[in-house]
């Protein structure tokens, strides 16, 4: 048996340790692994594909980042190619990586990603193909798992950036107000404004008004506490608006969001006249060492990855659904993201405890 590894879209904490989880399981079946460098670039005659050993991944378990790298702009199926003008067109160059992955002896392929790098997953099973799925992302919006692996090591990096916001915020009497990535889900928002203590928190699944995130800044106020923390995400926008973008950066690339800690903070010092300041935590979140929580998550997924290939379950991701590790067909998770339920027992309680989510009050 050989198989092949590929990372693709953006990078998340865990990754090098699902690698090497499944790397070793393979290994203990007598299998060969090969790993397809850059997504699918290696296959395309871009990039390599390179031999992983037991040398490979030796040590690799607590790093960040993908030693496979990876790319968010190289779909197979659309994949763009420069022109001599500068433009760009986007050409299939499926048949292409299906023969050279057939040259290279490859049986089945672990695609690692997110809900972008899921759906080509589905997609080159239909071009023959034969995949399995390890979801990965720090949005945690991949629905079918209940969390995916560099979630919790973005939580809790943007909950120790609220922990040091609190004491420069508190000496000025300043409100700072901090977007956190998440695309439109705003889990990572959430998650770290509730453990961090922050006063509001707003969300892509509960859109805000700015009198009403104002009217809780100066109650807070008028109890002698001048300062305020606002975790935003991302993709928060006001009722009635919409997600704040900063259009693609480069051809083949989806939309970026995000820009929307800037503009409420103009808001609120507008309507307050209280002083503030914004900063976006940005890639912070996907950079450095995974938490414990993510290496065990990582680790388990690698190697049911590798499980769910002996057992034939081509077009499955591997997923968590607690206590256990399963495998589900990516078909049934694709289209249907997973978002912050507004009733659930997180923001309920955030509510108790007096924290804003800009809708009521
Ligand atoms: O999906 C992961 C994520 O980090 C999002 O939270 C964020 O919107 C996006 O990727 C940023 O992408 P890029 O690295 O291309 O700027």
């Amino acid at each position: 048996m050989r198989i092949a590894i590929s990372t693709g879209g953006g990078d998340a904490p865990g990754l090098n340790a699902v690698i090497r989880a499944a790397v070793l399981s393979a290994i203990d079946r007598g299998w060969h692994v090969l790993g397809i460098k850059r997504g699918y670039a290696g296959l395309l005659g871009e990039e390599d594909v390179v031999p992983l050993t037991r040398d490979s991944v030796r040590g690799i378990g607590h790093l960040g980042g993908t030693i496979l790298h990876t790319t968010n702009r190289g779909n197979p199926f659309s994949y763009p190619v420069l022109q001599p003008d500068g433009s760009y067109i986007e050409i299939n160059r499926s048949a292409e990586l299906v023969e050279n992955a057939r040259n290279l002896g490859i049986d089945a392929i672990i695609a690692i990603g997110g809900d972008g790098s899921l759906a080509i997953a589905q997609q080159m099973g239909t071009v023959g193909l034969r995949m399995v799925g390890v979801p990965k992302t720090i949005d945690n919006d991949v629905s079918g798992t209940i969390t995916t692996f560099g979630f919790d090591t973005a939580v809790n990096t943007a909950m120790e950036a609220i922990d040091k916001l609190h004491t420069t915020a508190e000496s000025h009497d300043r409100v700072i107000v901090m977007e956190v990535m998440g695309r439109n889900a705003g889990f990572i928002a959430l998650h770290s404004g509730v453990s961090g203590a922050a006063h509001a928190i707003l969300i892509p699944e509960i859109p805000y008004d700015v009198d009403v995130v104002c009217r809780s800044i100066m109650a807070r106020d008028a109890r002698g506490r001048h300062f305020a923390i606002v975790v935003v995400a991302e993709g928060a926008f006001e009722r009635g608006g919409s997600e704040s973008t900063l259009g693609a950066s480069l051809p083949g690339q989806a939309k970026r969001v995000g820009g929307v800690a800037e503009r409420l903070a103009q808001q609120i010092q507008e309507r307050t006249g209280k002083e503030c300041r914004s900063l976006v935590l940005g890639h912070l979140q996907r950079g450095g060492m995974p938490t414990g929580y993510d290496r065990m998550l990582a680790t388990r997924f690698g190697a049911a990855a590798v499980q769910a290939v002996e057992d034939g379950k081509w077009g499955h991701m591997v997923a968590l659904q607690s206590p256990d590790i399963v495998t589900v067909p990516i078909a049934q998770v694709l289209g249907h993201p997973k978002r912050v339920d507004p009733n659930h027992d997180i923001v309920r309680t955030a509510r108790r405890l007096g924290i804003s989510f800009g809708d009521q009050g």
